[in-house]
């Protein structure tokens, strides 16, 4: 029947990361140079919503984000379809199958993709992470695929493979496309004390993408290679252990440090890269006044390739949080102020 349409609507949530990713031993298969770990946040505040349909009245594959038509020739888009269609080919042949349709070369069917962000796109707040994860999911479901998905989420960004499960996840680097895989380390409800507060610094599109600024730290940072093979495999060791533990002091020590060693071999990358600015700055020296104030530390910073914040806190210590952080930074100097975000940690759903 030429009309028939299969249609899949999903939602994903984006993943703060506290052990970062910031590099490629592979640039084709997003095989990062080292591990990382993330939260994954709640679906209803910072997530994106895909759906993916398929017809044979459609003339041709296309692709919305937010609204706009996008090229879907897009090199990542690709890479993820290509990724699914061979997950299909493995399958057996079915003659009913639609996907084995879509694997035709797509002669008869075609594929429409809808993308919205409920929060602004590559502004440093993970919108990939969510859209490539969502993208994956709503797309495994339409052509029932099974077991491991995240792998092919990381082909459309590598921190999107960790929004492919909710709660504590962590991407194992691993060294093939099959072995470079998101897990969780710990569920959703494992830590339901845990808060994280955006502080929307600038919700502008950032001026180098996180593709180009990791390339050019893998090529020119010698501080890089050390962090990779010496820091980052204690510290993912060193928060595993303190989720487990619920021990927030050491949970925010590392994370703080982990966001600072990004932010430094940004630096240290020739020429250099800033993502933070004087209101990241503020923030940071703000976060340790209040830790310092009582003597224990009590919130986390964490920024990704942006001057964005994000706050970590347990539940007890959000509004003392947010009221001095308030007195201190008043509204009028944020285009967009705060975002305060529960987190209940979930996976992606259709
Ligand atoms: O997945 P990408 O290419 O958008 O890389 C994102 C990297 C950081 O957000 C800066 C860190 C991370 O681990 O999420």
């Amino acid at each position: 029947d030429t009309d028939t349409l299969c249609c899949v609507t999903s939602t994903a949530p984006v993943n703060i990361a506290m052990i970062k990713y910031w590099g490629k031993k592979d640039t084709d298969l997003i095989i990062p140079l080292n591990g990382s770990l993330s939260a994954t946040l709640d679906q209803g505040q910072l997530c994106a919503k895909t759906s993916v349909a398929i017809s044979r009245s459609f003339k041709n594959d296309r692709l919305w984000l937010n609204g706009t038509e996008q090229s879907i020739d897009n090199p990542r888009i690709q890479s993820v379809l290509n990724e699914m269609r061979r997950r299909i080919r493995k399958r057996k042949f079915d003659e009913s199958d639609l996907s084995e349709s879509f694997t035709q070369g797509m002669s008869k069917w075609h594929l429409h993709i809808v993308s919205v962000n409920n929060f602004p796109t590559a502004a440093g707040l993970a919108s990939s992470a969510a859209g490539y994860a969502c993208l994956v999911h709503a797309l495994s479901k339409l052509f029932n695929i099974e077991g491991e998905v995240s792998s092919i989420a990381r082909v459309g960004s590598g921190s999107a493979c960790r929004s492919m499960y909710g709660g504590w996840v962590e991407w194992l680097p691993g060294e093939d496309t099959g072995s470079s895989i998101a897990v969780q380390v710990a569920p959703e409800d494992h830590w339901p004390e845990i808060r994280v507060l955006i502080l929307v610094v600038n919700d502008q599109k950032k001026p180098v993408g996180s593709t180009d600024g990791m390339q050019a730290t893998v090529r020119t940072s010698d501080l890089m290679q050390y962090r990779a093979k010496k820091v980052v495999p204690k510290r993912i060791n060193m928060i595993k252990k303190a989720i487990f533990d619920k021990d927030f002091e050491t949970f925010a020590e590392v994370t703080m440090k982990e966001s600072n060693q990004l932010h430094a071999v940004c630096m240290d990358t020739h020429p250099p890269i800033f993502y933070m600015n004087d209101t990241s700055k503020q923030i940071i020296r703000f976060v340790h006044d209040f830790n310092n104030e009582e003597n224990t530390i009590r919130a986390a910073y964490t920024f990704d390739a942006g001057p964005n914040a994000c706050i970590f806190l347990l539940e007890e210590n959000v509004k003392k949080f947010i009221s001095s952080f308030s007195r201190k930074f008043p509204p009028s100097s944020y285009e967009n102020y705060i975002r305060g975000i529960p987190v209940n940690f979930e996976q992606p759903t259709p």
